[in-house]
Protein backbone atom coordinates (compact mmCIF):
# COMPACT_ATOMS: atom_id res chain seq x y z
CA UNK A 1 0.00 0.00 0.00
CA UNK A 2 1.13 3.26 -0.88
CA UNK A 3 1.92 6.15 1.63
CA UNK A 4 -0.35 8.77 -0.18
CA UNK A 5 -3.14 5.75 0.25
CA UNK A 6 -2.36 5.28 4.12
CA UNK A 7 -2.19 9.13 4.67
CA UNK A 8 -5.72 8.99 2.97
CA UNK A 9 -7.10 6.54 4.82
CA UNK A 10 -5.89 7.77 8.40
CA UNK A 11 -7.75 10.87 7.23
CA UNK A 12 -11.17 8.23 6.41
CA UNK A 13 -10.76 6.71 9.77
CA UNK A 14 -10.03 10.02 12.11
CA UNK A 15 -13.54 11.28 10.25
CA UNK A 16 -15.49 8.34 11.12
CA UNK A 17 -13.47 8.05 14.81
CA UNK A 18 -15.46 11.96 15.23
CA UNK A 19 -18.26 10.85 13.48
CA UNK A 20 -18.91 7.72 15.45
CA UNK A 21 -18.12 9.41 18.58
CA UNK A 22 -20.58 12.69 17.48
CA UNK A 23 -23.32 10.60 16.63
CA UNK A 24 -24.59 6.60 17.19
CA UNK A 25 -24.77 4.41 15.52
CA UNK A 26 -22.00 4.08 13.40
CA UNK A 27 -23.01 5.64 9.61
CA UNK A 28 -22.11 1.78 7.68
CA UNK A 29 -23.27 2.93 4.47
CA UNK A 30 -20.52 6.31 4.76
CA UNK A 31 -18.16 3.50 5.87
CA UNK A 32 -18.52 1.83 2.52
CA UNK A 33 -18.94 5.02 0.39
CA UNK A 34 -15.86 6.32 1.70
CA UNK A 35 -13.60 3.66 1.35
CA UNK A 36 -14.86 3.32 -2.11
CA UNK A 37 -13.80 6.66 -2.79
CA UNK A 38 -10.65 6.46 -1.33
CA UNK A 39 -9.85 2.82 -3.35
CA UNK A 40 -9.81 1.22 -0.45
CA UNK A 41 -12.52 -0.46 -0.49
CA UNK A 42 -11.18 -4.30 -0.42
CA UNK A 43 -9.72 -3.42 2.98
CA UNK A 44 -11.05 -5.07 5.83
CA UNK A 45 -11.83 -2.40 8.52
CA UNK A 46 -13.37 -3.48 12.28
CA UNK A 47 -15.17 -0.48 13.50
CA UNK A 48 -15.51 -0.71 17.63
CA UNK A 49 -18.55 0.37 18.60
CA UNK A 50 -18.48 3.35 20.77
CA UNK A 51 -19.90 2.78 24.71
CA UNK A 52 -23.38 3.87 25.31
CA UNK A 53 -23.12 8.10 26.32
CA UNK A 54 -23.22 8.23 29.79
CA UNK A 55 -26.67 10.35 29.23
CA UNK A 56 -28.28 6.64 27.56
CA UNK A 57 -26.30 4.08 30.22
CA UNK A 58 -27.94 6.39 33.18
CA UNK A 59 -31.37 6.03 31.54
CA UNK A 60 -30.70 2.11 31.07
CA UNK A 61 -29.48 1.87 34.98
CA UNK A 62 -33.11 3.85 35.32
CA UNK A 63 -35.45 1.14 33.22
CA UNK A 64 -33.49 -1.58 34.86
CA UNK A 65 -34.64 -0.19 38.31
CA UNK A 66 -38.19 0.35 36.66
CA UNK A 67 -38.21 -3.28 35.82
CA UNK A 68 -36.73 -4.43 38.79
CA UNK A 69 -39.54 -2.99 40.61
CA UNK A 70 -42.64 -3.98 37.57
CA UNK A 71 -41.84 -7.31 37.60
CA UNK A 72 -40.75 -7.69 41.45
CA UNK A 73 -43.28 -8.57 44.03
CA UNK A 74 -42.98 -7.53 47.92
CA UNK A 75 -44.64 -9.69 49.60
CA UNK A 76 -47.03 -12.76 48.94
CA UNK A 77 -50.23 -13.69 51.19
CA UNK A 78 -51.49 -17.04 50.36
CA UNK A 79 -54.86 -17.47 52.89
CA UNK A 80 -57.11 -20.82 53.32
CA UNK A 81 -60.64 -19.42 53.26
CA UNK A 82 -63.52 -21.44 55.06
CA UNK A 83 -67.02 -20.96 55.88
CA UNK A 84 -66.13 -21.12 59.63
CA UNK A 85 -64.82 -18.04 59.88
CA UNK A 86 -67.74 -16.31 58.02
CA UNK A 87 -69.35 -13.53 60.66
CA UNK A 88 -72.08 -11.47 60.12
CA UNK A 89 -71.82 -8.05 58.42
CA UNK A 90 -72.86 -6.12 61.88
CA UNK A 91 -71.58 -6.17 65.55
CA UNK A 92 -71.73 -8.25 67.25
CA UNK A 93 -70.12 -10.26 64.08
CA UNK A 94 -72.03 -13.60 65.03
CA UNK A 95 -70.26 -16.53 63.22
CA UNK A 96 -72.84 -17.65 59.72
CA UNK A 97 -71.80 -20.51 59.34
CA UNK A 98 -70.71 -19.53 55.77
CA UNK A 99 -71.63 -21.76 52.38
CA UNK A 100 -71.30 -25.27 53.94
CA UNK A 101 -68.81 -27.14 52.02
CA UNK A 102 -67.22 -24.39 50.02
CA UNK A 103 -63.60 -23.57 50.06
CA UNK A 104 -61.29 -20.68 49.05
CA UNK A 105 -57.54 -20.67 48.43
CA UNK A 106 -56.76 -16.59 47.86
CA UNK A 107 -53.26 -16.66 47.00
CA UNK A 108 -51.89 -12.75 46.46
CA UNK A 109 -48.82 -11.11 45.55
CA UNK A 110 -48.25 -7.27 46.18
CA UNK A 111 -46.02 -5.04 45.05
CA UNK A 112 -46.31 -2.22 47.05
CA UNK A 113 -44.20 0.26 44.76
CA UNK A 114 -46.45 -0.07 42.30
CA UNK A 115 -49.58 -0.15 44.00
CA UNK A 116 -50.29 -3.91 42.16
CA UNK A 117 -52.11 -6.45 44.04
CA UNK A 118 -52.15 -9.48 41.67
CA UNK A 119 -53.93 -12.49 42.69
CA UNK A 120 -54.86 -16.62 42.05
CA UNK A 121 -58.22 -17.34 43.60
CA UNK A 122 -59.51 -20.94 43.81
CA UNK A 123 -63.26 -21.74 45.07
CA UNK A 124 -64.36 -25.33 45.27
CA UNK A 125 -67.99 -26.44 45.82
CA UNK A 126 -68.83 -22.72 45.72
CA UNK A 127 -72.87 -22.84 45.40
CA UNK A 128 -75.71 -19.95 44.59
CA UNK A 129 -74.74 -17.02 42.60
CA UNK A 130 -71.83 -14.27 43.15
CA UNK A 131 -74.22 -11.55 45.31
CA UNK A 132 -72.91 -8.73 46.46
CA UNK A 133 -73.46 -4.67 46.86
CA UNK A 134 -69.88 -4.47 45.75
CA UNK A 135 -69.12 -4.20 42.01
CA UNK A 136 -67.89 -7.71 42.61
CA UNK A 137 -68.74 -10.61 45.16
CA UNK A 138 -65.11 -11.39 45.84
CA UNK A 139 -63.42 -8.87 48.10
CA UNK A 140 -60.31 -8.09 50.71
CA UNK A 141 -61.60 -5.99 53.14
CA UNK A 142 -60.51 -4.61 56.57
CA UNK A 143 -61.18 -6.16 59.74
CA UNK A 144 -59.74 -8.32 62.51
CA UNK A 145 -60.32 -11.94 62.59
CA UNK A 146 -64.07 -12.43 64.47
CA UNK A 147 -64.75 -9.11 62.63
CA UNK A 148 -66.35 -7.67 59.69
CA UNK A 149 -65.35 -4.12 57.94
CA UNK A 150 -65.61 -2.45 54.58
CA UNK A 151 -64.34 -3.63 51.31
CA UNK A 152 -61.11 -2.04 50.03
CA UNK A 153 -60.45 -4.16 46.56
CA UNK A 154 -63.19 -5.98 44.85
CA UNK A 155 -61.60 -8.46 42.35
CA UNK A 156 -63.16 -10.19 39.47
CA UNK A 157 -65.62 -13.59 40.58
CA UNK A 158 -64.29 -17.30 39.63
CA UNK A 159 -65.36 -18.54 36.52
CA UNK A 160 -65.57 -22.46 36.41
CA UNK A 161 -62.07 -24.20 35.45
CA UNK A 162 -63.09 -26.39 32.34
CA UNK A 163 -63.41 -29.89 33.10
CA UNK A 164 -62.67 -29.47 36.80
CA UNK A 165 -66.06 -29.74 38.54
CA UNK A 166 -66.79 -27.51 41.37
CA UNK A 167 -63.79 -25.71 40.28
CA UNK A 168 -63.62 -21.81 40.25
CA UNK A 169 -60.94 -19.34 39.08
CA UNK A 170 -60.08 -15.85 39.07
CA UNK A 171 -56.18 -14.82 38.13
CA UNK A 172 -54.86 -11.43 37.11
CA UNK A 173 -53.27 -8.15 38.54
CA UNK A 174 -54.82 -4.59 39.24
CA UNK A 175 -53.24 -0.97 39.99
CA UNK A 176 -54.66 1.17 41.86
CA UNK A 177 -56.30 3.65 42.84
CA UNK A 178 -59.01 1.14 43.59
CA UNK A 179 -62.74 0.95 43.41
CA UNK A 180 -64.98 -1.20 45.35
CA UNK A 181 -68.73 0.22 44.61
CA UNK A 182 -69.69 0.28 48.53
CA UNK A 183 -69.84 3.97 49.39
CA UNK A 184 -69.85 5.05 52.77
CA UNK A 185 -69.72 8.62 54.37
CA UNK A 186 -69.63 9.88 50.56
CA UNK A 187 -66.57 8.00 49.32
CA UNK A 188 -65.79 4.30 47.78
CA UNK A 189 -64.39 2.10 50.61
CA UNK A 190 -61.26 1.70 47.86
CA UNK A 191 -60.83 4.86 47.65
CA UNK A 192 -57.41 6.26 48.92
CA UNK A 193 -56.40 2.57 50.06
CA UNK A 194 -52.81 1.41 49.47
CA UNK A 195 -51.73 -2.26 49.63
CA UNK A 196 -48.95 -0.74 51.65
CA UNK A 197 -51.47 -1.19 54.57
CA UNK A 198 -52.09 -4.70 54.11
CA UNK A 199 -48.30 -5.06 54.20
CA UNK A 200 -47.67 -3.38 57.09
CA UNK A 201 -50.86 -5.58 59.16
CA UNK A 202 -51.92 -8.23 57.18
CA UNK A 203 -53.79 -9.68 59.88
CA UNK A 204 -56.36 -6.41 59.61
CA UNK A 205 -57.32 -7.85 56.60
CA UNK A 206 -59.55 -10.65 54.95
CA UNK A 207 -60.36 -12.71 52.06
CA UNK A 208 -64.13 -13.54 51.11
CA UNK A 209 -66.48 -14.28 48.31
CA UNK A 210 -70.36 -13.85 48.71
CA UNK A 211 -73.17 -15.88 47.43
CA UNK A 212 -76.47 -15.50 46.99
CA UNK A 213 -77.10 -18.54 49.56
CA UNK A 214 -74.26 -17.16 51.90
CA UNK A 215 -74.60 -12.95 52.11
CA UNK A 216 -72.35 -12.24 54.79
CA UNK A 217 -69.72 -14.71 53.21
CA UNK A 218 -69.71 -17.97 51.48
CA UNK A 219 -66.14 -18.40 52.74
CA UNK A 220 -63.60 -16.09 54.26
CA UNK A 221 -59.99 -16.11 55.69
CA UNK A 222 -58.01 -14.10 57.36
CA UNK A 223 -54.67 -12.81 55.98
CA UNK A 224 -51.11 -13.14 58.08
C1 LIG B 1 -53.56 -20.74 40.37
O1 LIG B 1 -53.64 -21.66 41.44
C2 LIG B 1 -54.02 -22.94 41.01
C3 LIG B 1 -54.26 -23.79 42.23
O2 LIG B 1 -53.20 -23.73 43.12
C4 LIG B 1 -52.94 -23.51 40.11
O3 LIG B 1 -53.28 -24.77 39.66
C5 LIG B 1 -52.77 -22.59 38.93
O4 LIG B 1 -51.70 -23.00 38.14
C6 LIG B 1 -52.51 -21.16 39.38
N1 LIG B 1 -52.53 -20.28 38.25
C7 LIG B 1 -51.57 -19.37 38.03
C8 LIG B 1 -51.75 -18.54 36.82
O5 LIG B 1 -50.64 -19.23 38.78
Amino acid sequence: MKTTQLTHLAAVLSTLLVSTTLAAPAPQASLAEALAASGLEGLQITVNVAPAAPAAAAANVQAAGLADQVFALTSNNLVNAVPEQVTAAEAPFTPTGGLAGALGTFNFGINSATETICWNITLTNFQGEFASPALTATHIHEAALGASGPPRIAFPNPVPVPGAEGVMNSVGCQTGPFTTGIVVDGADTGAGFSVAAIEADPAAFFADVHSSLALPGAVRGQLA
